[in-house]
Protein backbone atom coordinates (compact mmCIF):
# COMPACT_ATOMS: atom_id res chain seq x y z
CA UNK A 1 0.00 0.00 0.00
CA UNK A 2 1.41 3.45 -0.92
CA UNK A 3 0.62 5.64 1.49
CA UNK A 4 0.11 9.82 0.64
CA UNK A 5 1.99 12.29 2.18
CA UNK A 6 0.85 13.38 5.24
CA UNK A 7 -0.58 16.64 4.00
CA UNK A 8 -2.33 15.20 1.11
CA UNK A 9 -3.79 12.63 3.77
CA UNK A 10 -5.56 15.19 5.76
CA UNK A 11 -6.66 16.81 2.70
CA UNK A 12 -8.46 13.43 2.09
CA UNK A 13 -9.70 13.21 5.28
CA UNK A 14 -11.13 17.23 5.24
CA UNK A 15 -12.35 16.19 1.86
CA UNK A 16 -14.14 13.13 3.06
CA UNK A 17 -15.87 14.95 5.90
CA UNK A 18 -17.11 17.56 3.82
CA UNK A 19 -18.90 14.79 1.24
CA UNK A 20 -20.09 13.22 4.17
CA UNK A 21 -21.21 16.32 5.56
CA UNK A 22 -23.24 17.17 2.65
CA UNK A 23 -24.61 13.64 2.20
CA UNK A 24 -25.69 13.41 5.73
CA UNK A 25 -26.98 17.22 5.75
CA UNK A 26 -25.10 18.61 8.79
CA UNK A 27 -25.23 22.37 8.53
CA UNK A 28 -23.17 23.47 10.98
CA UNK A 29 -25.53 26.44 12.70
CA UNK A 30 -24.19 27.90 16.59
CA UNK A 31 -24.86 26.44 19.46
CA UNK A 32 -27.97 28.81 20.53
CA UNK A 33 -29.23 27.45 17.32
CA UNK A 34 -28.90 24.05 17.71
CA UNK A 35 -30.64 24.39 20.74
CA UNK A 36 -33.71 25.71 19.95
CA UNK A 37 -33.78 23.32 16.88
CA UNK A 38 -33.48 20.23 19.70
CA UNK A 39 -36.46 22.03 21.43
CA UNK A 40 -38.08 22.16 18.18
CA UNK A 41 -37.45 18.46 17.45
CA UNK A 42 -38.67 17.57 21.54
CA UNK A 43 -41.97 19.67 20.89
CA UNK A 44 -42.60 18.15 17.29
CA UNK A 45 -42.24 14.54 18.80
CA UNK A 46 -44.36 15.25 21.89
CA UNK A 47 -47.42 16.84 19.78
CA UNK A 48 -46.88 13.85 16.66
CA UNK A 49 -46.94 10.93 19.72
CA UNK A 50 -50.18 11.46 20.35
CA UNK A 51 -51.59 13.37 16.76
CA UNK A 52 -50.51 10.20 15.53
CA UNK A 53 -52.80 8.08 17.38
CA UNK A 54 -55.41 9.80 16.84
CA UNK A 55 -55.34 10.47 13.61
CA UNK A 56 -53.83 6.70 12.55
CA UNK A 57 -56.82 5.96 10.09
CA UNK A 58 -57.16 9.22 8.67
CA UNK A 59 -55.58 11.00 5.34
CA UNK A 60 -56.08 14.66 7.21
CA UNK A 61 -55.59 17.80 4.66
CA UNK A 62 -56.93 20.77 7.60
CA UNK A 63 -58.60 20.86 11.19
CA UNK A 64 -62.17 20.85 11.41
CA UNK A 65 -62.60 22.34 15.45
CA UNK A 66 -58.96 21.95 15.43
CA UNK A 67 -59.42 17.78 14.86
CA UNK A 68 -57.96 16.40 11.71
CA UNK A 69 -60.09 16.06 8.52
CA UNK A 70 -60.00 13.19 6.87
CA UNK A 71 -59.68 12.96 2.89
CA UNK A 72 -59.58 9.00 2.43
CA UNK A 73 -63.17 9.00 3.25
CA UNK A 74 -65.05 12.57 2.85
CA UNK A 75 -65.49 13.27 -0.66
CA UNK A 76 -66.71 16.67 0.09
CA UNK A 77 -67.76 17.91 -3.69
CA UNK A 78 -68.35 14.72 -5.04
CA UNK A 79 -65.12 14.43 -7.52
CA UNK A 80 -62.33 12.23 -6.65
CA UNK A 81 -60.07 14.81 -7.30
CA UNK A 82 -60.98 16.17 -3.45
CA UNK A 83 -61.47 13.11 -1.68
CA UNK A 84 -58.68 9.98 -1.89
CA UNK A 85 -57.23 11.73 -5.18
CA UNK A 86 -56.60 15.06 -3.17
CA UNK A 87 -53.39 16.41 -3.97
CA UNK A 88 -52.21 16.93 -0.58
CA UNK A 89 -52.94 13.24 0.40
CA UNK A 90 -49.42 12.05 0.99
CA UNK A 91 -48.02 14.24 3.27
CA UNK A 92 -49.34 12.59 6.19
CA UNK A 93 -47.40 9.40 5.10
CA UNK A 94 -44.33 11.38 4.59
CA UNK A 95 -44.51 12.98 8.13
CA UNK A 96 -44.99 9.63 9.36
CA UNK A 97 -41.90 8.61 7.57
CA UNK A 98 -40.01 11.83 8.98
CA UNK A 99 -41.12 10.94 12.39
CA UNK A 100 -40.00 7.12 12.29
CA UNK A 101 -36.90 8.42 10.60
CA UNK A 102 -36.45 10.59 13.41
CA UNK A 103 -37.73 8.21 16.01
CA UNK A 104 -36.92 4.79 15.22
CA UNK A 105 -40.72 4.06 16.68
CA UNK A 106 -42.23 1.32 14.65
CA UNK A 107 -45.94 2.90 15.20
CA UNK A 108 -44.81 6.00 12.43
CA UNK A 109 -44.25 3.55 9.87
CA UNK A 110 -47.52 1.51 10.13
CA UNK A 111 -49.49 4.41 9.66
CA UNK A 112 -47.28 5.24 7.00
CA UNK A 113 -48.35 1.69 5.24
CA UNK A 114 -51.78 2.21 5.77
CA UNK A 115 -52.19 5.52 4.35
CA UNK A 116 -50.08 4.37 1.26
CA UNK A 117 -52.21 1.65 0.69
CA UNK A 118 -55.53 3.76 0.97
CA UNK A 119 -53.81 5.71 -2.01
CA UNK A 120 -54.27 2.21 -4.39
CA UNK A 121 -57.69 3.48 -4.68
CA UNK A 122 -56.51 6.44 -6.81
CA UNK A 123 -54.82 4.48 -9.25
CA UNK A 124 -58.39 2.51 -9.66
CA UNK A 125 -60.49 5.48 -9.75
CA UNK A 126 -57.35 7.49 -11.90
CA UNK A 127 -59.85 10.33 -13.49
CA UNK A 128 -58.99 12.58 -10.30
CA UNK A 129 -55.10 12.21 -10.96
CA UNK A 130 -52.93 14.62 -12.25
CA UNK A 131 -49.61 16.16 -12.30
CA UNK A 132 -49.40 15.98 -8.41
CA UNK A 133 -48.66 11.94 -8.26
CA UNK A 134 -44.96 13.56 -7.23
CA UNK A 135 -46.50 15.20 -4.07
CA UNK A 136 -48.48 12.00 -3.17
CA UNK A 137 -46.07 9.16 -4.24
CA UNK A 138 -42.87 10.65 -3.08
CA UNK A 139 -43.56 11.02 0.55
CA UNK A 140 -45.26 7.53 0.86
CA UNK A 141 -43.98 5.16 -1.94
CA UNK A 142 -40.70 6.11 -2.73
CA UNK A 143 -39.93 7.09 1.14
CA UNK A 144 -41.27 3.74 2.36
CA UNK A 145 -38.97 1.81 -0.44
CA UNK A 146 -35.98 3.69 0.59
CA UNK A 147 -36.51 3.14 3.98
CA UNK A 148 -37.63 -0.75 3.74
CA UNK A 149 -37.22 -2.21 0.40
CA UNK A 150 -41.16 -2.87 -0.47
CA UNK A 151 -41.34 -3.58 -3.83
CA UNK A 152 -45.10 -3.21 -3.45
CA UNK A 153 -44.12 0.84 -2.83
CA UNK A 154 -41.57 0.70 -5.99
CA UNK A 155 -44.41 -0.38 -8.17
CA UNK A 156 -46.89 2.25 -7.13
CA UNK A 157 -44.09 4.76 -7.16
CA UNK A 158 -43.12 3.47 -11.15
CA UNK A 159 -46.90 3.53 -11.65
CA UNK A 160 -47.05 7.00 -10.41
CA UNK A 161 -43.79 8.07 -12.45
CA UNK A 162 -45.50 6.86 -15.57
CA UNK A 163 -48.33 8.75 -14.84
CA UNK A 164 -46.17 11.74 -14.81
CA UNK A 165 -44.33 11.61 -17.40
CA UNK A 166 -47.41 10.50 -19.78
CA UNK A 167 -48.46 14.54 -19.34
CA UNK A 168 -45.58 15.46 -20.72
CA UNK A 169 -46.41 17.88 -24.27
CA UNK A 170 -43.64 17.10 -26.73
CA UNK A 171 -44.69 20.45 -28.62
CA UNK A 172 -43.98 23.00 -25.16
CA UNK A 173 -41.62 21.16 -23.71
CA UNK A 174 -43.81 20.96 -20.12
CA UNK A 175 -45.64 18.55 -18.07
CA UNK A 176 -49.35 19.69 -18.18
CA UNK A 177 -50.51 20.58 -14.78
CA UNK A 178 -54.48 19.58 -14.11
CA UNK A 179 -57.44 17.69 -16.36
CA UNK A 180 -59.85 20.06 -18.07
CA UNK A 181 -61.79 22.46 -15.15
CA UNK A 182 -65.52 23.87 -15.32
CA UNK A 183 -63.99 27.04 -16.35
CA UNK A 184 -61.97 25.76 -19.27
CA UNK A 185 -59.54 24.24 -21.26
CA UNK A 186 -56.32 23.66 -19.32
CA UNK A 187 -54.50 21.48 -21.92
CA UNK A 188 -51.73 24.20 -22.20
CA UNK A 189 -51.39 24.88 -18.61
CA UNK A 190 -48.38 24.08 -16.88
CA UNK A 191 -47.76 25.51 -13.15
CA UNK A 192 -44.64 26.41 -10.90
CA UNK A 193 -45.73 23.57 -8.35
CA UNK A 194 -45.07 21.08 -10.86
CA UNK A 195 -40.92 21.40 -9.50
CA UNK A 196 -42.06 19.83 -6.67
CA UNK A 197 -43.65 16.83 -8.87
CA UNK A 198 -40.83 15.70 -10.99
CA UNK A 199 -38.44 14.73 -8.43
CA UNK A 200 -40.36 11.46 -8.95
CA UNK A 201 -39.00 11.21 -12.56
CA UNK A 202 -35.54 11.84 -10.51
CA UNK A 203 -36.31 8.99 -8.83
CA UNK A 204 -37.44 6.72 -11.39
CA UNK A 205 -34.18 6.97 -13.55
CA UNK A 206 -32.38 6.48 -10.84
CA UNK A 207 -33.91 3.37 -9.60
CA UNK A 208 -34.69 1.68 -13.50
CA UNK A 209 -31.83 3.54 -15.24
CA UNK A 210 -34.00 4.26 -17.93
CA UNK A 211 -33.18 7.76 -18.85
CA UNK A 212 -36.22 8.75 -20.54
CA UNK A 213 -37.76 9.79 -16.51
CA UNK A 214 -34.88 12.29 -16.26
CA UNK A 215 -35.09 13.40 -19.79
CA UNK A 216 -38.23 14.90 -19.41
CA UNK A 217 -38.04 16.71 -15.70
CA UNK A 218 -35.25 18.31 -17.26
CA UNK A 219 -37.08 19.82 -20.12
CA UNK A 220 -40.07 20.54 -17.97
CA UNK A 221 -37.49 22.20 -15.48
CA UNK A 222 -35.48 23.87 -18.62
CA UNK A 223 -39.00 25.16 -19.95
CA UNK A 224 -39.38 26.79 -16.69
CA UNK A 225 -36.55 28.51 -16.28
CA UNK A 226 -37.19 30.30 -19.22
CA UNK A 227 -41.01 30.88 -19.33
CA UNK A 228 -41.78 30.97 -16.06
CA UNK A 229 -38.46 32.91 -14.15
CA UNK A 230 -39.02 36.95 -14.47
CA UNK A 231 -35.56 38.47 -14.68
CA UNK A 232 -36.48 40.33 -10.91
CA UNK A 233 -36.74 36.37 -9.26
CA UNK A 234 -40.61 36.09 -9.54
CA UNK A 235 -42.05 33.66 -10.81
CA UNK A 236 -45.75 33.19 -12.40
CA UNK A 237 -47.71 31.24 -11.00
CA UNK A 238 -49.54 29.25 -14.34
CA UNK A 239 -48.53 29.59 -17.65
CA UNK A 240 -50.59 28.91 -20.80
CA UNK A 241 -48.57 27.40 -23.91
CA UNK A 242 -49.68 26.39 -27.00
CA UNK A 243 -50.45 22.76 -26.50
CA UNK A 244 -49.98 22.08 -30.31
CA UNK A 245 -47.33 24.59 -31.21
CA UNK A 246 -45.51 25.06 -28.55
CA UNK A 247 -45.11 28.83 -27.09
CA UNK A 248 -46.31 31.24 -24.72
CA UNK A 249 -50.12 32.02 -24.80
CA UNK A 250 -50.82 33.68 -21.82
CA UNK A 251 -49.47 33.79 -17.74
CA UNK A 252 -52.09 34.02 -14.67
CA UNK A 253 -51.59 34.64 -11.21
CA UNK A 254 -52.94 31.86 -10.41
CA UNK A 255 -53.96 30.99 -6.42
CA UNK A 256 -52.27 34.28 -6.09
CA UNK A 257 -53.34 37.81 -6.10
CA UNK A 258 -53.42 38.91 -9.78
CA UNK A 259 -51.59 38.07 -12.88
CA UNK A 260 -48.26 39.37 -12.92
CA UNK A 261 -48.38 39.43 -8.79
CA UNK A 262 -46.14 36.85 -7.13
CA UNK A 263 -47.61 34.28 -5.01
CA UNK A 264 -45.50 33.40 -2.42
CA UNK A 265 -46.18 29.73 -2.18
CA UNK A 266 -45.28 29.88 -5.83
CA UNK A 267 -42.11 31.38 -5.12
CA UNK A 268 -41.13 28.70 -3.08
CA UNK A 269 -42.28 25.79 -4.97
CA UNK A 270 -39.87 27.31 -7.51
CA UNK A 271 -36.81 28.06 -4.87
CA UNK A 272 -37.07 24.34 -3.66
CA UNK A 273 -38.29 22.56 -6.79
CA UNK A 274 -34.95 24.67 -8.92
CA UNK A 275 -32.33 23.36 -5.69
CA UNK A 276 -33.90 19.73 -6.19
CA UNK A 277 -33.76 19.86 -9.97
CA UNK A 278 -29.63 20.69 -9.20
CA UNK A 279 -29.29 18.29 -6.53
CA UNK A 280 -30.58 15.38 -8.96
CA UNK A 281 -28.77 16.17 -11.96
CA UNK A 282 -25.80 19.08 -11.18
CA UNK A 283 -26.90 20.84 -14.09
CA UNK A 284 -25.66 24.86 -12.46
CA UNK A 285 -28.63 26.67 -13.93
CA UNK A 286 -30.76 25.04 -11.45
CA UNK A 287 -28.42 26.27 -8.56
CA UNK A 288 -28.39 29.53 -10.07
CA UNK A 289 -31.98 29.88 -10.88
CA UNK A 290 -32.91 28.69 -7.58
CA UNK A 291 -30.35 31.38 -6.06
CA UNK A 292 -31.55 33.90 -7.96
CA UNK A 293 -35.25 33.22 -6.65
CA UNK A 294 -33.88 32.93 -3.03
CA UNK A 295 -32.70 36.57 -3.39
CA UNK A 296 -36.12 37.77 -4.69
CA UNK A 297 -37.78 35.93 -1.91
CA UNK A 298 -35.17 37.11 0.69
CA UNK A 299 -35.27 40.74 0.09
CA UNK A 300 -39.36 40.76 -0.01
CA UNK A 301 -39.22 39.07 3.86
CA UNK A 302 -40.89 41.47 5.77
CA UNK A 303 -39.35 42.55 8.73
CA UNK A 304 -41.20 40.02 11.44
CA UNK A 305 -40.41 37.56 9.32
CA UNK A 306 -44.46 36.77 8.35
CA UNK A 307 -45.41 35.69 4.56
CA UNK A 308 -47.80 37.10 2.81
CA UNK A 309 -50.05 34.88 0.67
CA UNK A 310 -48.28 37.61 -2.33
CA UNK A 311 -45.50 39.53 -2.30
CA UNK A 312 -47.65 42.10 -3.91
CA UNK A 313 -51.00 41.68 -2.35
CA UNK A 314 -52.57 45.06 -0.85
CA UNK A 315 -51.37 46.22 2.69
CA UNK A 316 -55.21 45.19 3.70
CA UNK A 317 -56.46 42.84 4.77
CA UNK A 318 -52.54 41.33 5.63
CA UNK A 319 -53.30 37.93 4.65
CA UNK A 320 -50.99 35.18 5.36
CA UNK A 321 -49.37 31.69 4.60
CA UNK A 322 -47.58 30.15 6.80
CA UNK A 323 -46.62 27.22 4.46
CA UNK A 324 -44.54 29.45 2.06
CA UNK A 325 -42.38 30.42 5.21
CA UNK A 326 -42.24 26.78 5.53
CA UNK A 327 -40.90 25.35 2.23
CA UNK A 328 -38.98 28.31 1.43
CA UNK A 329 -36.97 27.39 5.01
CA UNK A 330 -36.46 23.85 3.23
CA UNK A 331 -35.16 25.10 -0.07
CA UNK A 332 -33.01 27.89 1.81
CA UNK A 333 -31.44 25.44 3.61
CA UNK A 334 -30.49 23.18 0.81
CA UNK A 335 -29.48 26.32 -0.70
CA UNK A 336 -26.68 26.62 2.24
CA UNK A 337 -25.61 23.04 2.25
CA UNK A 338 -24.54 23.31 -1.59
CA UNK A 339 -22.92 27.09 -1.29
CA UNK A 340 -19.36 27.60 0.41
CA UNK A 341 -18.94 28.46 3.73
CA UNK A 342 -18.28 32.01 2.86
CA UNK A 343 -21.92 32.25 1.11
CA UNK A 344 -24.10 30.17 3.48
CA UNK A 345 -25.03 32.40 5.82
CA UNK A 346 -27.45 34.34 3.84
CA UNK A 347 -29.63 31.12 3.47
CA UNK A 348 -29.18 29.97 6.71
CA UNK A 349 -30.01 33.09 8.75
CA UNK A 350 -33.29 33.86 6.37
CA UNK A 351 -34.40 30.35 6.83
CA UNK A 352 -33.98 30.97 10.43
CA UNK A 353 -35.96 33.83 10.50
CA UNK A 354 -38.85 32.21 8.97
CA UNK A 355 -38.43 29.00 10.98
CA UNK A 356 -38.25 31.14 14.33
CA UNK A 357 -41.01 33.09 13.51
CA UNK A 358 -42.89 29.74 12.74
CA UNK A 359 -42.35 28.35 16.41
CA UNK A 360 -42.59 31.46 18.48
CA UNK A 361 -45.71 32.92 16.86
CA UNK A 362 -47.36 30.51 14.88
CA UNK A 363 -47.45 27.54 15.96
CA UNK A 364 -49.83 25.68 18.23
CA UNK A 365 -48.12 22.88 20.37
CA UNK A 366 -50.81 22.28 22.86
CA UNK A 367 -53.19 19.27 22.86
CA UNK A 368 -56.18 21.57 21.83
CA UNK A 369 -55.29 21.24 18.46
CA UNK A 370 -54.12 18.34 16.20
CA UNK A 371 -52.22 20.53 13.54
CA UNK A 372 -48.78 22.69 14.20
CA UNK A 373 -48.94 25.29 11.49
CA UNK A 374 -51.92 28.16 12.48
CA UNK A 375 -52.14 30.50 9.70
CA UNK A 376 -51.55 28.65 5.94
CA UNK A 377 -54.01 29.97 3.05
CA UNK A 378 -54.74 27.66 0.11
CA UNK A 379 -54.79 30.76 -2.26
CA UNK A 380 -55.36 34.86 -2.36
CA UNK A 381 -58.95 34.83 -3.27
CA UNK A 382 -60.27 31.87 -1.36
CA UNK A 383 -63.64 31.90 0.99
CA UNK A 384 -61.06 31.25 4.02
CA UNK A 385 -57.89 31.61 5.20
CA UNK A 386 -55.49 31.25 8.08
CA UNK A 387 -56.43 27.47 8.77
CA UNK A 388 -54.32 24.02 9.33
CA UNK A 389 -52.98 22.59 6.36
CA UNK A 390 -51.28 19.42 6.44
CA UNK A 391 -47.95 20.08 3.97
CA UNK A 392 -47.61 23.56 6.29
CA UNK A 393 -46.49 21.21 9.08
CA UNK A 394 -44.78 18.12 7.08
CA UNK A 395 -42.57 21.17 5.40
CA UNK A 396 -42.22 22.91 8.83
CA UNK A 397 -40.81 19.89 10.39
CA UNK A 398 -38.86 18.55 7.07
CA UNK A 399 -36.68 21.86 7.48
CA UNK A 400 -36.23 21.54 11.59
CA UNK A 401 -35.25 17.88 10.66
CA UNK A 402 -32.73 19.06 8.16
CA UNK A 403 -31.10 22.14 10.59
CA UNK A 404 -30.66 19.04 12.76
CA UNK A 405 -29.12 17.17 9.58
CA UNK A 406 -31.58 14.28 9.80
CA UNK A 407 -33.63 14.89 6.82
CA UNK A 408 -34.85 11.51 5.28
CA UNK A 409 -34.30 13.41 1.57
CA UNK A 410 -37.64 12.45 0.13
CA UNK A 411 -38.06 14.87 -3.13
N1 LIG B 1 -49.96 22.69 -5.49
C1 LIG B 1 -51.03 23.54 -5.16
C2 LIG B 1 -50.74 24.47 -4.06
O1 LIG B 1 -49.62 24.74 -3.71
O2 LIG B 1 -51.69 24.96 -3.50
Amino acid sequence: MTLLPVRARYNVVIKCYLIYAKEEGILLINEQDRLWVNGVISKITDKLDWVSEKSRHKIPYTTVDGTHDDRSKENPSGDDADGICWWTNGFWGGMMWLMHHETGQEKYKEIAAYSEEQLDRCFEQFYGLHHDVGFMWLPTSVASYKVTGNPESRKRALLAANLLAGRFNLAGGFIRAWNDLKEGDTRGWAIIDCMLNIPLLYWASEETGDPRFKQIAMKHADTSMDAFVRPDGSVHHIVEFDPFAGGVVKTYGGQGYAEGSSWTRGQTWALYGFMMSYIHTGKQEYLDTAKRVAHYFIANIPADGVIPVDFRQPAVPKLEDDTAAAIAACGLIEIAKAVGEHEKDLYVNAALKLLKTLDHSRSDWTKNRDGILQNGTGAYHSATHHFEIIYGDYYFIEAIFKLKGNDLYLW
